[in-house]
């Protein structure tokens, strides 16, 4: 007889355990054992248990391969679904295996999990093992499958609720309480709805703080003090919840003349735009993709937008600050340019609408775009191609948790049709999946890889960069611990070219996420190590850091409304010398659209729950001492720039924490 001792751990939750009947079978490479009931004195499977069992067979069974699950009815109680963690078996001479599953089985079924060492396809692997992902992988693409979102925009997942999605996607499954996503439902949002029904201009802009008594961060009070300053509109372009918009500027483009005089009076005697150019310390944020887009109606009433250009400079106390302003693509007389010597009303109100327009490429482009649906495209997409054996599975599984969940919310209640949006923001009703399929079509791959971003958008030199600071030293970090990790699977360049797998998994997400868009750069295939763990990086760095940056600052900069207008209702200007005090009330939000718009800026800056901090991985999918140790070196990295962001973060008034290691999220989770 040979004696095979089993543990089965249960996750630590409370609705992890099953009442269901649970056996197993042990898949060797010599042999399988018979169905063993897993069945003892007492409960079995309760929350966080770890039940020990032994199995008894007449042969050796050789290496422990896969543990078959069987989940089947107990008595007449109807299924119950169950979270198991992982389960190892101890054979008769002492190897060790560990079999990490930490997913939800749901129904009467079974589940074969294999053995926790990451394995890459290839002639030597054992048929059982082959034969294991294939079926993993033809079940998985039944869950996951492809819908169309938007015309022109990367697909999502093909369910309509929540609900419809795979348990494990779902995080109601994990806390009792269901949490609904919907600015107004919030605990703001009902604050808020005393103000529902006002349509009304502010009549004062203190009044915004008066009325909604929302309390503050020490950043969003610092922003309702110096947001009509030029420094600090200036400073939002690197450190605000968008900082990729800014560009290096080195000649002044021809649809925006702003001739040297227009500039001489903020740079003063001692220089000019010319040499400035030269010295590249002129910079563009150019809004140009909202030209031509259609906008809301919101109260009855017609809603603008403009598609500004913004002229920046890097002043030599290291400041940027703006130059000029021209709200629309096409130069003309209707179509002025705003100086900071223009009179107060008239170049306060060309900043306010930068930011609003600034917030719209925010919210549809940065931040829906590039993190949030991407996410999901990398999420579907690996569950479709890649089984739980394979390493780079292991490696990406805890950066695409929840994402399908918060996103399936925020389709529904944020950003889809009859959403959030459409009550208070100026591209609600129909821009957004224009302005995504604008942005789809100048999609490039170095957007999403910082290092070339920075680099393409020529802003390696600017000073005060939080963003870029902390986010390089991120990437570096990430890329490092990537790095380890497919150099310990993959031997070779060759390796990498001969794993299906794999391949499959990037033309898949070239294909069906990125559209095929040829012209984007971004690879359909790898060929090397080096393109595999650049593009590896990158799907880490979108789904935690670059998510934290373009997200955890909303509040902060957005809640004072006028700082952060969602929507205007007065077009822009065509003559200088008319904007007013009072023009700007009549232009700005009216309160009940910034109420929903400031409740919305809070839900989405709330901390997620059940908070998994960047490189942190209580699910052990890797079983290897490699892996693990690989793990902690990356640990121990982030806990370094952590300490660097906090000691900075003391010596400045306004605080750049959205990129602390310690508050980045694994995931695109919020
Ligand atoms: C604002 O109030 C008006 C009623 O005065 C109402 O018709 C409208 O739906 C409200 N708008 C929003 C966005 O709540
Ligand atoms: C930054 O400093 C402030 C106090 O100055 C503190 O409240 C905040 O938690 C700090 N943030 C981080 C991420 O260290
Ligand atoms: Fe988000």
């Amino acid at each position: 007889m040979f004696v095979y001792k089993i543990q089965v751990v249960t996750g630590h939750f409370k609705c992890a355990r099953t009442l269901d009947s649970i056996s197993i079978i042990l898949i060797g490479s010599c042999g399988e054992s018979t169905k063993h009931k897993l069945d003892k004195w007492g409960k079995d499977f309760l929350p966080g248990a770890v039940d020990e069992y032994s199995v008894s067979s007449k042969e050796d069974l050789g290496e422990i391969l896969l543990v078959r699950i069987i989940k089947e009815q107990y008595l007449f109680f109807p299924t119950d679904t169950w979270f198991c963690s992982y389960i190892t078996v101890t054979c008769p001479k002492g190897e060790h295996y560990r079999f990490p599953l930490y997913k939800w089985i749901e129904g009467f079924v079974t589940v074969d999990v294999p053995q926790g060492k990451g394995i890459i396809v290839t002639d030597g692997v054992s048929p059982i093992v082959r034969q294991q992902r294939e079926s993993e992988l033809e079940k998985k693409r039944e869950t996951y499958g492809w819908k169309t979102y938007m015309e022109g925009a990367p697909p999502c997942i093909n369910a309509d609720s929540p609900t419809d999605l795979p348990p494990n996607e779902q995080f109601s499954f994990m806390k009792d309480s269901r949490f609904s996503f919907s600015a107004v439902s919030g605990t703001v949002g009902q604050k808020i709805l005393g103000l529902s029904n006002c349509k009304e201009s502010w009549k004062d802009l203190n009044d915004i703080k008066k009325v909604l008594v929302i309390e503050g961060t020490e950043n969003s009070d610092l922003t309702s003090e110096l947001w009509k300053e030029d420094t600090f509109f200036g400073y939002q372009f690197l450190n605000g919840p968008n900082p990729v918009m800014i560009k290096g500027c080195l000649r002044i483009p021809d649809n925006f003349p702003v001739a040297d005089v227009t500039v001489s009076a903020t740079m003063g005697p001692s220089t000019n735009l010319q040499t400035e150019l030269q010295n590249r310390n002129i910079f563009l944020a150019d809004y140009k993709i909202l030209e031509g887009i259609p906008t809301n109606v919101i109260n009855d009433e017609p809603q603008y937008l403009a598609a500004p250009m913004c002229l920046l400079w890097k002043s030599p106390q290291n400041k940027v600050v703006p130059l000029a302003i021209q709200l629309n693509q096409t130069p003309g007389e209707e179509n002025p340019i705003f100086m900071p010597t223009d009179p107060k009303w008239d170049w306060t109100l060309a900043k306010m609408w930068v930011r609003n327009s600034e917030y719209q490429v925010h919210q549809i482009v940065t931040r829906l775009l590039y993190t949030h649906l991407f996410a999901e495209v990398f999420t579907i997409a690996t569950n479709r191609q890649l089984p739980m054996g394979h390493p780079i599975y292991k490696l990406l599984v805890p950066h695409l948790r929840f994402t399908l969940w918060i996103n399936i919310l925020a389709r529904d209640g944020l950003i889809g049709p009859g959403s959030d949006f459409d009550q208070f923001a100026a591209t609600g009703k129909g821009g957004v999946p224009l302005v995504l399929a604008k942005a789809m079509t100048i999609l490039t791959y170095s957007a999403l890889c910082l290092p070339d971003d920075i680099e393409s958008r020529g802003v390696e030199f600017l000073p005060n960069y939080f963003y870029r600071d902390d986010g390089m030293k991120i990437w570096q970090a990430v890329k490092s611990f990537v790095a380890n990790i497919v150099r310990y699977y993959y031997p070779s360049d060759e390796s990498v070219y001969k794993d299906p797998e794999l391949q499959a998994w990037v033309a898949e997400i070239y294909k069906e996420g990125f559209l095929s868009l040829q012209s984007s750069g971004i690879p359909s295939s790898f060929a090397t190590r080096s393109e595999l763990i650049k593009y590896l990086t990158m799907v880490i760095f979108t789904c935690s850091a670059q998510h934290a940056a373009v997200n955890s600052g909303q509040f902060d900069f957005y809640s004072w409304m006028p700082n952060g207008p969602s929507t205007m209702r007065k077009p822009p200007p065509t003559t200088r010398g008319t904007a007013t005090y009072q023009s700007i009330l009549e232009t700005l939000p009216a309160v009940n659209v910034t109420a929903i718009s400031v409740a919305y800026v809070h839900l989405l800056s709330t901390e997620a729950m059940d908070r998994r901090p960047l490189g942190t991985y209580p699910d052990e999918h890797f079983t290897e001492e490699m892996p693990k140790i690989f793990i902690k070196e990356f640990q121990e990295k982030l806990a370094e720039i952590s300490k660097v962001v906090k000691e900075r973060n003391q010596s400045k008034r306004l605080k750049y924490h959205y990129l602390d290691p310690e508050v980045i999220e694994n995931s695109v989770s919020i």
